[in-house]
Formats: C-alpha cells, sequence, structure tokens
C-alpha cells in the first residue's frame, strides 16, 4: 500500500497543483463553493462570477442530476472541483463508482464513512495506484444532524462521539480525511492519527440565516480550530452580490486576495 499522504498540498492532484505557489493555509482554493443548482447555466454563470477569486467548487447530487459527468468533467477541467456524491452500497459497487468519478479529473471524491470498514477499504484500494488521484474523503454524520435525529436512527450517544467513532475509522482505513461540522474540528486534529484532512460544510458567516443546518460555525472560527476547507453554499449562491458575499468569506477566513 502506498504511504498516504499527510497534508492536502502533498497531494498529486490537481488540487494543489493549481495553487500557483501559495501554500494551502493562504489559499483561495480552502473556501468551496457549493454549486447548488438544478440549471447547469445557473451554475456555470456562478463560477464565471466568482472565477476571479480562485475558490474551488462542489458538485453535489442536484447539479449532478442536471448537468450528468459532461459538466463535472468540464469544469474539472478547469477547476477544483469537489464531487459529492456521497456514495454508500456495498464494497464493490462504491469501489467502481469512486474510479469512475476519478476518471473525470476531479479532486475530491466522497462516501459515507457509515458504510463501513470494508466498503471504506475498497474506495481506497480503487484510486491508489492512479497517478493523479483524487483526495478521498468519509463523511461523519450529517451536519444537519443532532443528537436528538441520531437516536431515532438508531446510533445512541451524542453526534460528538459518534464524529469522532468515525473518524477514527476513516483514519485506520487509510482514507485522507472527513467531511465533519465546524464544531468537530478541533477534537478530530487533536485525537484522530494519522491525521485527516477536515472539510467542513454547515459554515455560517455571523448573521446569516441556519436553513436547514443543524451545526453550524462561523469561517473564522472553523480556521481558527485548524480547518482545512470550507463548504460554503446558500450564504454565497443566494446573496445578493455572490462575488462581494465570497470575498468576504475569504476576508473572514484570512485568506490573502
Ligand atoms: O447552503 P449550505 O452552505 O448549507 O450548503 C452546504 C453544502 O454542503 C450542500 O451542498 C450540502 O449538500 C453539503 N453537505 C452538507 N453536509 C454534509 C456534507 C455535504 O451540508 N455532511
Amino acid at each position: 500500500m502506498k504511504k498516504r499522504n499527510e497534508h492536502p498540498d502533498r497531494f498529486s492532484s490537481n488540487w494543489s497543483e493549481r495553487d500557483q505557489g501559495c501554500p494551502v493555509h493562504c489559499s483561495p482554493e480552502r473556501l468551496i463553493v457549493a454549486l447548488d443548482f438544478s440549471d447547469p447555466g445557473q451554475a456555470r454563470n456562478l463560477v464565471e462570477q466568482l472565477k476571479p477569486t480562485g475558490v474551488s467548487f462542489k458538485i453535489g447530487l442536484e447539479l449532478y442530476m442536471a448537468g450528468g459527468p459532461d459538466l463535472v468533467g468540464d469544469l474539472a477541467a478547469r477547476h477544483n472541483i469537489f464531487l459529492d456524491l456521497k456514495f454508500h452500497d456495498i464494497p464493490n459497487t462504491v469501489a467502481a463508482a469512486v474510479r469512475s468519478a476519478a476518471s473525470l479529473g476531479v479532486s475530491m471524491i466522497n462516501l459515507h464513512a457509515a458504510g463501513g470498514r470494508k466498503m471504506i477499504t475498497a474506495a481506497r484500494d480503487a484510486v491508489e495506484s492512479l497517478d493523479r488521484r483524487p483526495i478521498l474523503l468519509a463523511v461523519t454524520v450529517l451536519t444537519s444532524m443532532g443528537d436528538q435525529e441520531m437516536h431515532e436512527t438508531g446510533c445512541p450517544g451524542s453526534t460528538a462521539e459518534r464524529v469522532l467513532q468515525l473518524a477514527g475509522l476513516v483514519s485506520e482505513c487509510g482514507l485522507d480525511g472527513v467531511v465533519c461540522s465546524p464544531l468537530e474540528i478541533a477534537e478530530i486534529k487533536a485525537k484522530v492519527s494519522p491525521p485527516l484532512i477536515t472539510v467542513t460544510p454547515g459554515i455560517r458567516p455571523a448573521g446569516d440565516a441556519q436553513d436547514d443546518q443543524f451545526r453550524v460555525g462561523a469561517p473564522a472560527e472553523a480556521i481558527r480550530s485548524g480547518g482545512d476547507y470550507l463548504v460554503v453554499g446558500r450564504p454565497v449562491t443566494r446573496a445578493a452580490e455572490p462575488l462581494s458575499a465570497a470575498r468576504r468569506i475569504l476576508t473572514e477566513m484570512g485568506v490573502d486576495q
């Protein structure tokens, strides 16, 4: 097995090659804007508007269902793309899906940690030998969920405990990182070894609506906790001026512009 890269800027993926010499800690690519649109035209329009900032982009289920692999491949040829399809199936199926996703040239792919050790390991093995492999992440607990919903789905204990347990499993299985809430970054960074990259949705600048997110935090807070990549959707996509909204968040993150 190849040794796991321990920091995002050591990845052979195009994620860091486009960083133009800026160390990852100050790079605008650490902000990932979620292109949550059902119209590919709207998504392309936002990408063009935000191009001067150097941010990264995320394609989730909504846009993927509208634009399919062609749109993903096209955007991935020009930008850092996180393909957020959260695979969760039997190991053979997930391994094949991860391989297909990697062939589109995306920089990040994810799956659900709850799929278990065999599934996670199969996904890792599927991309390990690739020359330019994407960063492989596992979702711990969705940022829209709290303790009550966890209990209803058969997981006793607190969300924080469950996130830490799953992060430990993900690390043992040799994945690169986890998707978690900003509230869990510090504990994962302190307690999980080998270390994991953290990618955090549930980011809300002070004063912004929480929407359907439950475990939220502000951009500066996530960076202070040691967060690596921040995912922001509606605070940018629904803003009257998305470019200014993205720039405000980058400033809050301490990114030089
Ligand atoms: O609009 P908002 O900032 O809440 O968007 C967050 C994005 O991150 C959405 O695209 C959502 O699907 C995604 N996401 C999430 N929680 C996870 C994993 C992904 O909110 N655990």
